[in-house]
């Protein structure tokens, strides 16, 4: 009996260490649209990881001029297919469906700027934290009735549905009007068409949203505090502990700083390298 677990477990083991060695030749596909996203089930496949994210949140995760996703997370889901020794698939679908796709196992793991809260620990497991952030608010340039919080209970605002603004917005401020989007560029162009006052949505995003669009600005007040980390299926510990072993690894040998340089900083020449390095993307 004892004999029989042993080699159950030495052959599993064995299984899984050529499924972390056995991969040359790594690809990154995508998938843009949420149709196929849902009916496709790669975890099945011992080559390949997949990734969901909603690529409309940048500079973490967007799709560029050439209909490539890219961004700081997708340099860091890169990196971790690359040390798994796995083909990195990516599902672009809505943020709110990201975390049923870990337990329908459309997904492995899912990075998307996406914060630590406890209602979300009750159902996946968090990696480390990789990055700071908060909610901030946008307006339009000379607006003087909003000025902060304590003027947006009675006022329009525009969020990105399901995210930790949304949540700020509708539980802690009681907000009445709240316009849910799917991506963070609609609640900017909403507010400029004057459907809302005001949009609450993460810091270096509102950053973005701001200096590519005329006419907004972001007020100073920090309105949450929040950590961005990777999230994998509650009973998927092994992929969580191997995530925070490459994240530490990341950390050490520089990549996330160059990805901040790239991403944050907007280093159009670090961007171009880290991009370049990205495995072959292909939609
Ligand atoms: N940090 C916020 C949250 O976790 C917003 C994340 C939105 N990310 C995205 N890729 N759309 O709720």
């Amino acid at each position: 009996m004892k004999l029989k677990k042993f080699l159950t477990f030495g052959i599993s083991a064995m299984m899984a260490f050529t499924a972390l060695t056995g991969c040359s030749g790594q690809t990154t596909t995508t998938t843009t649209d949420t149709e196929s996203a849902a009916v496709s089930d790669s975890s099945s496949d011992d080559n390949v990881i997949t990734m969901a994210t909603n690529a409309a949140f940048e500079p973490f995760e967007y799709v560029d001029d050439n209909n490539h996703i890219v961004g700081y997370d997708i340099v860091v889901a890169d990196k971790i297919a690359k040390s798994l020794g796995k083909e990195l698939e990516i599902q672009n679908i809505d943020f709110d469906a990201l975390i049923p796709a870990l337990s329908s196992g459309i997904a492995d793991f899912v990075i998307a700027g996406m914060t630590v809260t406890e209602e979300r620990q009750a159902n996946v497991l968090f990696s480390d934290p990789y990055f700071e952030a908060s909610q901030v608010i946008i307006v339009k340039d000379g607006d003087t009735a909003i000025t902060g919080a304590d003027s947006l209970a009675g006022a329009k605002v525009a969020v990105q549905e399901g995210t930790t603004g949304d949540i700020y917005v509708t539980d802690e401020l009681g907000v009445q009007t709240v316009s849910r989007f799917k991506k963070a560029v609609d609640c900017a162009q909403d507010l400029l068409a004057g459907g809302s006052d005001a949009v609450v949505i993460d810091n270096q995003v509102a950053q973005n949203l701001v200096s590519s669009t005329e006419g907004l600005v972001i007020l100073p007040e920090v309105l949450t505090t929040e950590e961005y980390a990777i999230a994998v299926d509650k009973d998927n510990a092994e992929l969580q502990a191997q995530i925070n072993e490459v994240l530490q690894q990341l950390k050490a040998d520089g990549t996330l700083d160059k990805a901040r340089q790239a991403y944050i900083e907007g280093d159009e020449a670090v961007q171009a390298e880290l991009e370049a390095d990205l495995s072959t993307v292909t939609e």
